[in-house]
């Protein structure tokens, strides 16, 4: 069967990379010489906190760490690994004692995601690098594929000189809301990928109308308020991306049903997706659009408290939307005036 996702590998293919931690440098030579003959290259850690160094700063695909090291042991090490966003999806394969049941319940809840116990056998080594290196490569491409839609969007961000930082600024104040009203560790994900993405259908509306200076014709307003429907076309392929859908098809919904495409109401639109109508209303109004000239973020907020109180948006996120607008860390760029 032919891979989906194989033609987003370009380029020559990097050679699989495993990182060893073992303080006996017999075992290591051990490992090193059963594994580079399988065609994988080798980084060779004598103890736990050079393992750690090298995953973070060098490009590995797995990593196999003896239990016991000096320092870091390989169950602190894989820890501190799936701990990181920027290394949790590395596999981890840890080498224990025959004997050495305990220490696997350890490993587990250390996040391993594989054993090897010593003396370490030739094929079940091999089967299990593998085995994990596949899915390796499905992650990786999974994230390759994740890249090109995020690139795309961007792109479509960067045909309109007027909304540019837009989708940057989204994904700061969505998830600066998320973090003040409690939203899970998923939510947030959403919400930041939610600010990059939500205007990706917006690459099957015309130039000449994202940009059109004065009011668009009928025909016009119906191919910008598809947008939404398409954007969820274009992720709904990418299972990681199921999270961001509800807020890409519902950001223009309202609360009273005004909103489209779906013409939701209250508790039937995805509090992430109130959370991002909120905060893209918000950007729209402080910064220049063809239609109208930006206003200051006082003024902006005025408008979102008159929409609340008409049953638009949701009063609660339009009072955390005057709290994160005003974070330093958050400047609203406010254009011509
Ligand atoms: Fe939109």
């Amino acid at each position: 069967m032919t891979d989906p996702l194989a033609p987003l590998s370009l380029g020559s293919p990097r050679i699989p990379t495993i990182l060893i931690a073992d303080d006996d440098e017999a075992s290591r030579m051990l490992l090193q010489d059963l594994l580079e003959p399988e065609g994988y290259a080798i980084i060779a850690a004598p103890d736990g906190n050079a393992a750690l160094e090298a995953a973070r700063s060098k490009a590995v695909d797995l990593a196999i760490l003896d239990v016991m090291m000096p320092g870091e042991t390989g169950f602190n090490v894989c820890r501190s690994l799936k701990s990181d966003p920027n290394t949790k999806l590395l596999p981890v394969v840890l080498v224990t004692a025959l004997s050495g049941s305990a220490d696997r319940v350890v490993g587990i809840e250390a996040g391993a995601d594989d054993f090897l116990s010593k003396p370490i056998r030739r094929e079940e080594l091999i089967a299990r690098v593998r085995s994990l290196m596949r899915i390796k490569q499905y992650v990786d491409r999974l994230e390759e594929a994740e890249a090109v839609v995020c690139a795309l969007a961007m792109s479509i961000e960067a045909k309109d000189p007027y909304t540019e930082g837009h989708c940057q600024r989204l994904a700061e104040y969505c998830t600066a809301i998320g973090q003040r009203i409690g939203a899970n560790e998923d939510e947030m994900i959403a919400l930041r990928r939610g600010g990059i993405l939500h205007d990706i259908g917006k690459v099957a509306v015309p130039e000449q109308i994202l940009c059109k200076n004065g009011p668009l014709t009928t025909e016009e307003r119906v191919a910008v308020n598809l947008h939404p429907v398409v954007g969820e076309q274009i992720c709904t392929p990418l299972r990681s991306f199921s999270d961001v859908l509800p807020i890409i098809r519902h950001h223009h919904e309202r609360l009273d049903g005004t909103g489209y495409p779906d013409g939701l109401k209250n508790g039937k639109i995805p509090m992430t997706a109130r959370i991002l109508a909120v905060a893209d209303v918000f950007d729209a109004l402080t910064t220049q659009r063809p239609y109208h000239h930006a206003i200051p973020a006082q003024e902006a907020l005025e408008v979102l408290w008159e929409g609340a109180k008409r049953g638009a948006w949701d009063g609660d996120l339009v009072k955390e939307m005057e709290k994160v607008a005003v974070l330093p860390a958050l400047p609203v760029k406010v254009e011509g005036n």
